[in-house]
């Protein structure tokens, strides 16, 4: 990119309103809004909007697409990129005081990822590339704790981006998932947010009296149902280093106290890497689709095992890779498998359980999550098979993991 291109790309963006919507555009990347969307989102009148959108698709900041009798519009955000590199490509390296050229590390800013579908389809500065970078994992947790406020708040659903049906109902993917339509019916409203892609209590029959914890606990969906399990005798605790989502669990928790009478479920906020719970105080570690989510998966075991008494067994679900995504197509399977930012290979997770000290460690794959989430047929994912190489499809390379193991 020269200096022309550049200089006119962020005129296009001197406008405050303009700004705004194209972050818009960029926070809902690849799956884009559509104009109404875009207004209810921010309060423009509908002729303001239409001009600064034409400005921005003028100005190649934004493509437009006609969707029945809507425009929908994209943020491009390969050209953004270049944008950013262009301005960014002698960063730091022409200073006094510097003592030379700065380490590599420290000259390659990754891109900041504002959402799990960033909607970059190509080379790196993805949420993806974030994981392997020095300093990424910081730029990871962040932009998941932001994606999961949103869906705390409601104003984002779990598969990135208003408009996407990908994810069907919460109820019947979680039914789908073996959970029971009574244990269903018995949660609090709201704690079953579609966020999961397994059934750890499935694997883990609870018994009553037990302590339970439950990582990535979200608005609490597995945590109430354990909670019922291991009784009044019993304990559960959720953490999560969402603030929203804790508060949105301790809202649930209230609404549960007072359907079931037990006061035995309790939300902490943490990080599952640090986790705020005694060494050898729980029965029982659940995860349900949270780990692959961290920055840094063999601390999240090592912590599983140092919470566990000895006995004490580990029940996760989590989404897990066959084998590495296609470059072009990694950040819109990203967006799609409701936000697997940095699954890990299948293999590499036994790997993670054994050094952490667990034993007996058993890993089921299970391809019947994404082939509903294939059968679903949403938009993203005809994008995703169109640039999967010929032959493959999505469950070729990503796919839930039961993952069950024990401290001996
Ligand atoms: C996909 S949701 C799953 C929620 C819940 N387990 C369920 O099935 O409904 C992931 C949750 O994990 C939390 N999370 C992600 N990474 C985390 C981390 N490193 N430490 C603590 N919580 C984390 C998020 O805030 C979010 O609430």
């Amino acid at each position: 990119m020269n200096t022309k291109t550049a200089a006119s790309l962020f005129e296009v963006l001197t406008s405050e309103t303009r700004l705004s919507i194209f972050r818009l555009l960029v926070k809902y990347a690849p799956a884009g809004l559509v104009a109404g969307e875009i207004s209810g989102m921010l309060d423009i009148p509908k002729t303001n909007l239409s001009f600064h959108l034409k400005t921005l698709v003028h100005g190649g900041l934004a493509a437009m697409e006609r969707e029945g009798r809507h425009m929908r519009y994209r943020a491009s955000i390969p050209l953004m990129q270049e944008a950013i590199a262009f301005l960014t490509a002698e960063c730091c390296t022409g200073g006094p005081g510097q003592g030379g050229t700065l380490p590599a590390e420290n000259r390659t800013l990754p891109m900041a990822p504002g959402c799990c579908g960033s909607g970059s389809h190509g080379g790196g500065g993805t949420v993806m590339d974030a994981f392997g970078t020095p300093g990424g994992g910081e730029l990871v947790r962040e932009a998941v704790r932001a994606t999961y406020a949103a869906i705390a708040g409601g104003q984002r659903r779990s598969c990135c981006g208003p408009g996407s049906s990908c994810c069907g109902d919460p109820g019947g993917l979680s039914q789908a998932l073996g959970y029971g339509a009574g244990d269903l019916a018995g949660l609090p409203e709201g704690a079953d947010m579609g966020l999961s892609c397994g059934n750890p209590l499935a694997m883990a029959s609870l018994k009553e009296g037990q302590t339970v914890l439950d990582l990535g606990s979200g608005g609490g969906f597995d945590a109430f149902q354990a909670g019922q399990r291991v009784k009044a005798r019993g304990r559960v605790i959720g953490v999560d280093m969402t603030p929203e989502m804790i508060a949105l669990a301790r809202r649930n928790a209230a609404a549960y106290r007072e359907r079931t009478g037990y006061a035995n479920v309790e939300f902490r906020l943490g990080e599952i890497e640090h986790l705020p719970v005694p060494d050898a105080s729980v029965d029982v570690v659940l995860s349900n689709c949270v780990i692959n989510l961290s920055p840094d998966k063999p601390q999240v075991w090592r912590e599983a095992f140092r919470v566990l008494r000895p006995g004490g067994k580990a029940f996760v679900s989590d989404m897990a890779l066959f084998m590495p995504l296609p470059a072009g197509v990694r950040e819109m399977a990203s967006a799609w498998v409701g936000c697997v930012a940095g699954a890990a290979l299948v293999e590499e997770t036994r790997g993670f359980l054994e050094e952490a000290g667990f034993s007996e460690v058993v890993l089921a794959p299970g391809p019947g999550y994404v082939r509903r989430m294939q059968d679903l047929n949403d938009p993203l994912y005809r994008q995703i098979a169109a640039a999967l190489p010929d032959g493959r499809e999505l469950a070729d390379y990503i796919t839930s993991l039961s993952i069950e193991a024990v401290k001996c």
